[in-house]
């Protein structure tokens, strides 16, 4: 008798809020999404934000924070009361590549952060604007041999994924081409399909919808395996450049000191989000990877981050630096 009522006791106490908080969530919930709408991590975001909402009984309202790659809406959630009533989706720039990117980096992706869990990964593919001369990836990279300067590479600002990601695979190829920051990749894509820049290094769940129209020219994808979301698009080991394999990610994130108990709500609606079968279909059909279930967990996600923040800052310290050409699509506002 005495054991059950401590068991009932203990289970009470869980489910109950702690002391003096209203049972969280009593109001909506803001997901900052640190580049402009409709680029991949929006895309993520939304897909995702949206079950979750239905799971925890409250809106989840999507703000987009553009700037600095990524840096400018993290430093800024790092700074929020940690209530749960803000969280990120960050990624493996904001929370990865960002501490090599910016040497005074004003926070720390661990340190500043809750883990929530790992919403999805995000394979990268070699896009480029559809009349491009090279026909194949083995053309393109002896065409940016002899003329990458005259080139210009779109991204989401240093430190973004396009970024680091193209760094890598400037480096590896040797191009050098004048590099065009954007506000997101969602904006860079629409000056891609007009022409206006030549290529990018770019997460799939950005780029299928406009690949299949063949709006864009997709090189290759930076896979040992073709996508199943892009079955006609060779992988870059098949392409002759095996060294450009990557994989992008996009994680959830809350301030530093949010409630256990907040933590395991939120990260309890991701996994009912990534368990049901129309948020997967959507996240798949784009070319997510959602395999790597061990971090979906906040340990799990705490673990890949420890283990990419250096393996990103590697990559840039080894990374050419080529021209850097003014935002393209700066707030006009600021
Ligand atoms: C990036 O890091 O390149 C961003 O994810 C692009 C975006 O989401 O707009």
């Amino acid at each position: 008798m005495r054991r059950m009522l401590t068991t009932l006791a203990a289970t009470l106490a869980l489910a109950l809020p702690a002391a003096g908080r209203a049972a969280w969530p009593d109001r909506p919930i803001t997901l900052v999404v640190p580049f402009a709408a409709g680029g991949p991590t929006d895309v993520v975001a939304r897909i995702v934000g949206e079950h979750m909402s239905r799971t925890l009984g409250q809106q989840i309202i999507v703000e987009n924070v553009a700037g600095a790659g990524g840096t400018t809406a993290s430093l800024r959630v790092a700074q929020t009361p940690p209530d749960g009533y803000t969280i990120e989706m960050g990624h493996m720039g904001t929370h990865g590549a960002a501490p090599g990117a910016y040497p005074d980096l004003k926070y720390d992706p661990l340190k500043d952060f809750e883990p929530i869990g790992l919403a999805a990964g995000t394979p990268i593919v070699v896009v480029a604007r559809k009349d491009l001369a090279p026909k194949n990836l083995k053309e393109f990279v002896a065409y940016l041999k002899t003329s990458s300067e005259k080139l210009n590479e779109a991204h989401a600002g240093t430190g973004s994924v396009s970024f680091t990601t193209c760094s890598l695979f400037n480096s590896i190829t040797g191009a050098k081409p004048t590099r065009v920051a954007y506000r997101g990749t969602g904006p860079a894509l629409n000056d891609l399909v007009a022409g206006q820049v030549d290529y990018m290094c770019d997460q799939i769940v950005n780029l299928v919808p406009q690949i299949q129209a063949g709006t864009i020219k997709a090189y290759a994808v930076a896979l040992p395996e073709r996508s199943p979301a892009l079955p006609n698009v060779p992988t870059t080991k098949e392409a002759g450049l095996p060294e450009f394999e990557v994989t992008a990610w996009n994680a959830l994130f809350a301030p530093k000191g949010t409630p256990k108990d907040i933590i395991q709500k939120l990260n309890g609606a991701l996994v009912k989000a990534l368990e049901d079968q129309n948020t997967r279909k959507r996240l798949l059909d784009l070319g997510a990877d959602l395999s790597n279930k061990a971090a979906v967990s906040p340990d799990g996600l705490r673990k890949l981050v420890e283990s990419e923040v250096p393996r990103w800052k590697k990559v840039l310290a080894s990374a050419g630096t080529s021209k850097e050409a003014p935002v393209k699509d700066a707030d006009p506002k600021k």
